[in-house]
């Protein structure tokens, strides 16, 4: 066991806190992990305000990359020394799913068997089984993804959430292709992904909608070729008029709200997809005439985490990125130090940053 500091959310609501917490040596298929960055994504701060649930005090963070320092028992293809992005989908290989030869969607994925716990025995909540606003955690090794050490900590962490939702709700779940027009609704790091997703793909259009005049400005470096503020124009019309009158083929719902969904539903054009990768919260209802589900058929579907498969997408997209080709580096605003988390959640909450990282 070693003692190091992290960041929990102690109560809904409450301002999070640097503590000191005990982390087990690695049991069997188990790893302790070296943090080097790790993303402040929106969920960390879902989690602080009780929209996912209520087993406080929570871990938070969950976007990280960082170092290998102890494997347990039973563990291999994986070593202290070891570069890694870590994932909070390590899939089980044995499920109804994962036997049919479709792992991204595995219903059986696994965390570290034991707890970190606060200096008096107090059992945490890992973000998303990880928990990474912390020098050290204690993972399930399946949850390690051994990436390319030449990228920047900072950079490959956000693959382990926020950005790889978005770039796989394009590249996955809405199987972008050459010359299609899509539409991306809300633009802070998971819209953002979706459009260099997007571009990524060859989309020949690809449409940013947000609230706020800076995230657009982000989304046009990212390759948006349009861009619209729907706080003074209809988001539904703009798309229609930006794509001849039809609406886009596929539109992504980076927001999770009834709203952005409905405008996402009737923005895209007969035949398209939707893609829901923006979180709803419990209390969110959905009201829509199922004629109109009918009669503009296409499909409607939602994206666990890009519907990535990290052994195949992590190393695959550090390697764009070395290439140049995915350019990570612009997703990151800041570099944070751990005391420094709820201020960057002001600042998500602002839309004053794309990603706050913080780093050790
Ligand atoms: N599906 C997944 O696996 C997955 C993974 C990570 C995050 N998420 C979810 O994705 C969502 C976005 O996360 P993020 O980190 O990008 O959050 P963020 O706060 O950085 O970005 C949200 C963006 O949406 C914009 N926005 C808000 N309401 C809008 C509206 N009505 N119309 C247009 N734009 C609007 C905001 O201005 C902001 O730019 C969250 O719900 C998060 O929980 C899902
Ligand atoms: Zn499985
Ligand atoms: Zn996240």
């Amino acid at each position: 066991m070693q003692q190091v500091k992290g960041v929990i959310a102690r109560s809904k609501g409450a301002e999070v806190e640097l503590v000191t917490i005990n982390v087990p040596d690695p049991g069997p298929g188990e790893a302790v992990v070296a943090i080097q960055a790790c993303g402040v994504c929106h969920t960390d701060l879902h989690y602080r305000e009780g929209g996912i649930g209520d087993a406080y005090p929570y871990l938070l963070g969950h976007e990280a990359a960082g170092i290998v320092e102890a494997v347990g028992p039973e563990v291999r293809d994986l070593a202290p020394g070891d570069f890694v992005i870590l994932n909070w989908r390590a899939v089980c290989g044995t499920c109804r799913s994962c036997r049919r030869g479709r792992p991204w969607y595995c219903f059986a994925t696994f965390n570290a068997t034991q707890k970190m716990t606060l200096e008096d025995g107090t059992e945490l909540s890992p973000a998303l089984g990880i928990g990474a606003f912390i020098e050290k955690t204690l993972v399930a090794a399946g949850q390690c993804t051994k990436v390319d050490p030449a990228t920047r900590p900072a950079a490959a962490g956000l693959l382990g959430c926020g950005v790889m939702a978005g770039l796989g709700a394009a590249l996955n779940t809405g199987n972008v292709g050459r010359g299609d027009s899509v539409a991306v609704i809300g633009c802070g790091g998971v819209g953002a992904a979706a459009i260099a997703g997007a571009r990524l793909a060859g989309a020949s259009r690809i449409i940013a909608v947000d609230l706020d005049d800076r995230k657009l400005e982000t989304a046009r470096t990212l390759g948006a070729t349009h861009t619209v503020n729907s706080r003074n124009a209809d988001a539904v019309t703009a798309i229609q008029a930006l794509t001849d009158g039809n609406g886009a083929d596929v539109v992504i719902d980076a927001v999770g709200a009834p709203e952005t969904w409905k405008q996402a539903f009737y923005a895209r054009d007969l035949a398209g997809t939707v893609v829901l990768v923006g979180v709803p919260t419990p209390s969110m209802q959905l009201e829509i005439p199922l004629l109109d589900v009918f009669g503009r058929g296409g499909s409607l579907k939602s994206s666990w985490y890009g519907d990535c498969l990290p052994s195949r997408d992590f190393p695959m997209l550090t390697d764009l990125y070395l290439q140049g080709r995915l350019p990570l580096d612009a997703f990151v605003s800041e570099e944070i130090s751990l005391d420094e988390v709820e201020a960057a959640f002001t600042r998500m909450h602002h839309g004053d940053v794309l990603r706050s990282v913080v780093v050790l």
